[in-house]
């Protein structure tokens, strides 16, 4: 009988052991740097050279926004229409695969920048989160956003299958392989009741002074393992409030040098930088 408990104990230790009830801790001390949209401060946001650029800058995740092809693919982009990011115009929905790859998704970053244009992002084409976990494996982690689910049905479904098709709902180097987030509660606790082993972020994009109720945090404790806020709206109090209640606070978009110290100085457990470099400005400094 001991030795049944010894061999379970330790099974228990090498998988991570989540039941259905049970919330996944992001366990580390530090904090988390998340390349959001790649190094979207100085490449094309969610292009491969973009998530190149952060990775040799050593940030812990590289952050994907997921919108899905009408052939039902999902594909590495913040809006619902490719307008702002490619040469094309629409809706993503309404192209396959076939017809989105042909857009260039790297020219636009070099006329909208001219300062920072470089020849080789002419040649960026929009990539599918396969291509993503094909082209870094397990060299990265992956910070990933289930986007306007309400458009995508069986978006979760298909996020999971790629996550187990590639081994990725495990622990890496201390930290989970895969984050995945949302603004959209449904499609967290619909992506929690299908796979309970990943941890997930909830967030919230303050209007004002950011606040949650008891409730709220009674419902949250159910799903998440941590909440993505806006940094401008909220203060210490708030942050060590989510902390008290088992939730890391993540806070969306450092930009400048000045919004890195406010984020250290909020403790907060990870932050969402468009530039890796900020990543290099420590705690205090
Ligand atoms: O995921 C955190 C942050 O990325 C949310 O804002 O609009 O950049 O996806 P957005
Ligand atoms: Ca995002």
């Amino acid at each position: 009988m001991r030795v049944i408990f010894i061999l379970l104990v330790g099974l228990c230790l090498v998988t991570g052991c989540v039941s259905q009830d049970q919330i996944r801790p992001i366990g580390t001390q530090k904090t988390l740097i998340i390349a959001h949209r790649g190094a979207s401060a100085i490449a094309p946001e969610h292009t491969i050279i973009a998530y190149e650029i952060a990775q040799q800058a050593g940030v812990d995740y590289i952050e994907i926004d997921l919108q899905m092809t009408k052939d039902g693919v999902l594909v590495a982009m913040h809006d619902e229409k490719v307008d702002r990011t490619t040469d094309g115009t629409g809706f993503v929905k309404e192209y396959t695969l076939r017809e989105l790859k042909q857009l260039n998704a790297g020219n636009w970053f070099n006329e909208a920048y001219p300062d920072l244009a470089n020849k080789e992002f002419e040649y960026e084409e929009v990539p599918t989160l396969e291509d993503i976990f094909l082209h870094f494996g397990d060299d990265v982690n992956y910070y990933i956003e289930l986007k306007s689910p309400p458009i995508y049905e069986g978006m979760e479904e298909k996020l999971l299958a790629l996550l187990k098709r590639y081994d990725l709902i495990r622990e890496g180097n201390d930290l989970p392989k895969v984050i995945v987030e949302s603004f959209n509660e449904d499609s967290l606790t619909n992506f929690h009741a299908l796979e309970p082993a990943l941890p997930l972020i909830q967030l919230f994009s303050f209007k004002e002074k950011a606040a949650l109720s008891v409730s709220d945090y009674e419902r949250l404790k159910t799903y998440a393992s941590g909440i993505g806020v806006n940094i401008k709206l909220v203060d210490r109090e708030f942050i060590h409030e989510a902390q008290l209640n088992d939730l890391q606070v993540h806070l969306f978009t450092i930009k400048t040098e000045l919004d890195m110290k406010n984020a250290f100085n909020l403790d907060a457990n990870g932050i969402f930088v468009d530039s890796p470099a900020l990543s290099e400005l420590k705690e205090g400094s």
